[in-house]
């Protein structure tokens, strides 16, 4: 059996030889650790007689004690002999400390969540969808087919995907080839919010990126009418921009829509009167809509005759810059904190 009284001692002298922390852990983990003396003395007992034991476990619990005591004072007289050490020398300590930076979601980043959560709770499900995308789903499946005016209006970054020069691949101009996609795997009822960037081939200028956030609507049904598209784009303008703000629609003209729509907010600052502010216009676009066209459902090989829907397409940071008054979209990806950091 050990001698406790001679563990005793040795613990207390070689503990007084310890001078750092790593140290301090050794001799730590050779006394208390799991493989310890005292922890094998501890562990021993069982193997005792039955008069030895008791009085031997009373006095190892009691050392455990005193050591796991003797441990912490020496923590603490190592810690004040590194703060006198550092007190000494040329460092300051009651310099207050660096903060750490905290980092913010971006000002799309939240705008978007705050579009999708509107959407989300009216029953549109979340889908996010390629940013390469085929040339037939971004134009041709969407009634835009090649030397089609709509094309012009849309400068594409190609891909050249062959050999022999011709082109069937995109970034994306756009998010509505989602609703192609969705409704190839999907029957109605469909309620889709779909996200994400689209590319076109623009000079940047104030109002223009050569990538931007668009969110995609698409809802076909049976019986949707174009109440339906008027009542949900108001809700989701209205909770975005407040809900005393009037929601325009008026006449405009996308392929895969008939009717098709241009869907603006009443502008803020005149409330439809007309200022600098809106051009004179008293409102301010957000967005397009329209009823889905019916070649496209029957393309879906949805029957045409009971299902309806409408669809639409909003820019994020449009929509980004209308709520926070900004007045130059280059700001979005400009990397500047200054700007960031105000959101
Ligand atoms: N994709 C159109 C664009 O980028 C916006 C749009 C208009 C989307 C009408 C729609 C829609 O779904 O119905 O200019």
């Amino acid at each position: 059996m050990v001698d406790l009284d001679e563990l005793w001692k040795n613990a207390r002298s070689e503990l007084a030889a310890v001078a750092d922390p790593e140290a301090l852990d050794v001799w730590r983990l050779s006394y208390l650790g799991r493989h310890g003396a005292l922890t094998q003395v501890l562990r021993g007992l069982g193997d005792l007689p039955q008069e030895e034991r008791r009085s031997v476990g009373a006095r190892a619990n009691e050392l455990r004690s005193e050591l796991e005591k003797a441990l912490e004072e020496r923590q603490a007289a190592l810690e004040r002999d590194r703060v006198a050490t550092m007190e000494a020398g040329s460092i300051d300590v009651t310099l207050p400390g660096r903060p750490h930076l905290v980092g913010r979601l971006h000002p799309i980043t939240r705008t978007l969540r705050d579009v999708l959560g509107a959407l989300n709770s009216m029953g549109f499900q979340t889908v996010e969808g390629p940013e390469v995308e085929w040339e037939h789903y971004n134009f041709d499946a969407l009634r835009i087919p090649e030397h089609h005016p709509a094309r012009d209006m849309q400068d594409t970054f190609w891909l050249d995907s062959r050999k022999d020069g011709k082109r069937s691949m995109l970034l994306r101009t756009q998010t509505s080839p989602m609703q192609i996609r969705f409704m190839e795997t999907h029957q109605p009822p469909i309620r889709l919010a779909s996200p994400g960037h689209v590319y076109r081939y623009e000079a940047t200028d104030a109002t223009h990126e050569w990538m931007i956030t668009q969110v995609e609507l698409l809802a076909i049904d049976e019986g949707l009418s174009m109440r339906h598209m008027k009542g949900a784009l108001t809700e989701l303008c209205q909770a975005l921009f407040g809900r005393d703000r009037r929601v325009r629609f008026r006449c405009d003209y996308f392929p895969f829509v008939e009717p098709g729509a241009e869907v603006a907010i009443e502008c803020g600052l005149c409330r439809g009167a007309g200022c600098r502010s809106c051009g004179n216009e008293g409102y301010l676009e957000v967005g397009g809509a329209g009823m889905v066209h019916r070649e496209i459902i029957e393309n879906a090989k949805y029957d045409a005759d009971r299902y309806t829907g409408f669809a639409a397409g909003f820019g994020v940071e449009r929509i980004a810059m209308l709520r926070h008054d900004i007045d130059d979209i280059r700001y979005f990806y400009g990397n500047d904190l200054r700007f960031l950091r105000q959101f």
